[in-house]
């Protein structure tokens, strides 16, 4: 795997070596809808522009600083604006950056859906449209997509729970992302794939989610019936939200459903969220609990001990696959793709990433000697 990124890295190295001087590196401040910042040439005009969701979860920071350090080490003129969680800011976004003639748009929707109109715009104007993490649905107007395998990150949470979790009729508490994110359902569809199973032999008692229950052994579930289970367990993404659900769902819980429990959440920021409002609960004796995106408070609440795994999904291999799809397209070479994603009207070409889980046991390895983070910004690491 770490050799895969490696020769991954150099391969982007390579091509991108190349191209420095496409772009002049003048760096140019600029106030813009959302924030965002820029490495603009002196007549304003950008190369390739990245619109991403919000500042306000580490996630999509970490996001911002490889798609920085990519495009600026390759001299492209770049623009990353944040839509901080609102449609029609994101849609003002994209057509601030058709304005400045961007030829390539990498773009992470804030609602799959709602982001079709801005994208349309975009592709009217003549600019290739790159979906990043998350697909845009329901349009004809997205030319690829980059993403990490979110079916395995749904995977991996549920198996982490099945192995870690010991006896019979373990209360499972269940929380998911945002309806708005494709990726949700994809999350849900994974950990559902290995826990329905453990919930149907005994293993597992849902806690929090009677629409979850009534499911089991139903076989395969549509996109209706998973909505209905997000309806009862969304975060929204959102760690207020989070935190407010967990302790509605503590507080509405009996006896038989507290002592040592297991539990499903979502992401790093929401798994922190929900796992504060278990701690804080004297009826729950123990609490498994996921994450996911490696945030750096993740990585030192499972050194604490307060989070038991993360998936981590190295931004650095998703920005350069991102970088390396618009150079091919500004070169006007073919595009490396590997599979296909379909957004219900079309199949997206798309390039798949893999992901690893991280525990206390292997958070150095991973994380550390990776070179994704230094040790020196975490205490008690060994
Ligand atoms: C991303 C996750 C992220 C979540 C919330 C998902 O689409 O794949 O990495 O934690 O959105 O922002």
């Amino acid at each position: 795997m770490k050799k895969r990124l490696l020769s991954l890295m150099l391969t982007m190295g390579l091509g991108l070596s190349m191209l420095v001087g496409c772009g002049t590196t003048e760096t140019a401040s600029n106030s813009t809808q959302g924030g965002g910042s820029s490495s603009g040439s002196a007549s304003g005009e950008i190369e390739v522009g990245i619109v991403l969701p919000t500042k306000d979860e580490p996630r999509w920071l970490q996001d911002q600083a490889q798609f920085e350090a990519i495009l600026d080490d390759a001299g492209f003129t770049n623009q990353v604006l944040f839509s901080q969680g609102s449609s029609a800011t994101e849609k003002t976004n994209v057509e601030t950056l058709i304005a400045k003639g961007i030829k390539v748009l990498i773009i992470c929707p804030q609602d799959a859906t709602a982001a079709a109109a801005a994208v349309e715009e975009a592709k009217e104007a003549g600019v290739t449209v790159i979906s990043y993490d998350r697909l845009i649905t329901d349009t004809e107007a997205v030319d690829y997509y980059t993403t990490f395998d979110s079916f395995s990150v749904g995977v991996a949470q549920g198996q982490y729970l099945i192995d870690n979790a010991e006896g019979t009729n373990i209360p499972l508490y269940i929380y998911t992302g945002a309806a708005t994110d494709n990726n949700a359902f994809i999350f849900f569809e994974g950990a559902w794939s290995v826990l329905e199973p453990k919930v149907a032999d005994g293993t597992f008692v849902i806690a929090n989610s009677d629409k979850a229950e009534s499911f089991v052994g139903a076989g395969e579930l549509t996109r209706d019936d998973e909505a209905q289970i997000l309806g009862q367990t969304t975060t929204n993404w959102d760690f207020d939200t989070a935190k407010k659900l967990a302790e509605a769902n503590l507080t509405a819980a009996s006896a038989d459903l507290k002592g040592d429990v297991a539990i499903l959440a979502p992401n790093d920021g929401t798994g922190r969220a929900i796992a504060d409002a278990f701690a804080a609960d004297s009826d729950i004796t123990s609490y498994i609990v996921t994450g996911q995106d490696s945030e750096k408070a993740s990585v030192q609440y499972i050194i604490d001990g307060k989070q038991s795994m993360t998936v981590f999904k190295d931004t650095r291999t998703l920005a350069a696959d991102s970088v390396a799809m618009a150079l091919a397209v500004l070169k006007g070479e073919s595009v490396p793709t590997t599979t296909t994603y379909n957004n219900g009207v079309i199949d997206v070409p798309a390039k798949q990433t893999d992901v690893v889980v991280v525990t206390k046991d292997n958070v150095k390895a991973a994380l550390i000697d990776s070179g994704y983070y230094e040790a020196s910004d975490f205490e008690g690491l060994e």
